[in-house]
């Protein structure tokens, strides 16, 4: 092969692996959409389709995603990727924490909307049964 060849390979390939990432146009690979359901035995209620994505969209990273030190939040964007475990919120939030992983969705999630709301701006659900749906009877 020639060099030309080899530089037009190598940038096929790149473009193909970037593609299956999902990210071509950052590199990035990012989640659109995410089943929220810790593992715990005897769940109460049903596990959460959360849109990832149409948040991205409107908010900033930071909004939701931190690291605290001294009480600023230190997270650089650029570090959140897929896989990376410090993302997921249960790296922090667990039975030992002060706010536990319920509690940390709860608050992030529901505060929100209900903040957005009484500022008049379009916002998401609050109520237990618009996140959690009745599991379908048929599927039983
Ligand atoms: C409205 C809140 C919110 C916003 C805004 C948000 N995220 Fe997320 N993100 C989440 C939640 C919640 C999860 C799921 C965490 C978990 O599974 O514990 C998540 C998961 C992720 C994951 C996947 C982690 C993994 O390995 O499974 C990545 C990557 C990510 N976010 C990047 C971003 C980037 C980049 C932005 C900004 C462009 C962003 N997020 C904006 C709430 C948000
Ligand atoms: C690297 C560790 C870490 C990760 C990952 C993390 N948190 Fe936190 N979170 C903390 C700490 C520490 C505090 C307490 C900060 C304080 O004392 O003010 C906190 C506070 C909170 C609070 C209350 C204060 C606030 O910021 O509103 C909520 C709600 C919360 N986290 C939700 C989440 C959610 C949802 C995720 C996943 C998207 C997440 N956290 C990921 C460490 C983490
Ligand atoms: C920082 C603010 C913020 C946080 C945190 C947040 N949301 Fe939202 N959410 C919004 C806004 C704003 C909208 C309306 C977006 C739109 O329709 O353009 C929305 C809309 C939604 C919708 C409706 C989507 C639709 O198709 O109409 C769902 C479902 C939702 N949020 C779930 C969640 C869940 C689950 C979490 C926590 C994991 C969460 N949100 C955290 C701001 C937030
Ligand atoms: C904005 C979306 C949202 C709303 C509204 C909401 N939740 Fe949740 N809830 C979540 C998320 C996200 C989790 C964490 C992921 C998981 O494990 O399901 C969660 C977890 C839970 C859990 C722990 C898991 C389980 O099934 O045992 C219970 C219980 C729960 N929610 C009950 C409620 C009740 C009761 C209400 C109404 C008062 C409510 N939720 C309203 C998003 C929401």
């Amino acid at each position: 092969m020639s060099r030309i060849q080899k530089r037009l390979w190598g940038w096929i390939l790149g473009v193909f692996a970037a593609s299956l990432l999902g990210g071509a146009s950052t590199g990035f690979a990012q989640p659109d959409q995410i089943m929220l359901g810790q593992s715990i035995q005897n769940r109460q209620r049903t596990e959460v389709d959360f849109p990832h994505g149409l948040h991205m969209e409107t908010l900033d990273c930071l909004d939701c995603h931190h690291r605290y030190e001294d009480g600023k939040n230190v997270l650089d964007s650029a570090e959140l990727e897929e896989g990376a475990g410090e993302v997921t919120c249960n790296a922090c939030h667990d039975a030992k924490s002060d706010i536990d992983l319920r509690e940390a969705f709860h608050h992030q999630c529901i505060g929100c909307h209900i903040a957005m709301r009484k500022e008049g701006k379009k916002s998401g659900p609050e109520l237990c049964g618009q996140c959690h749906p009745k599991p379908k009877a048929a599927t039983k």
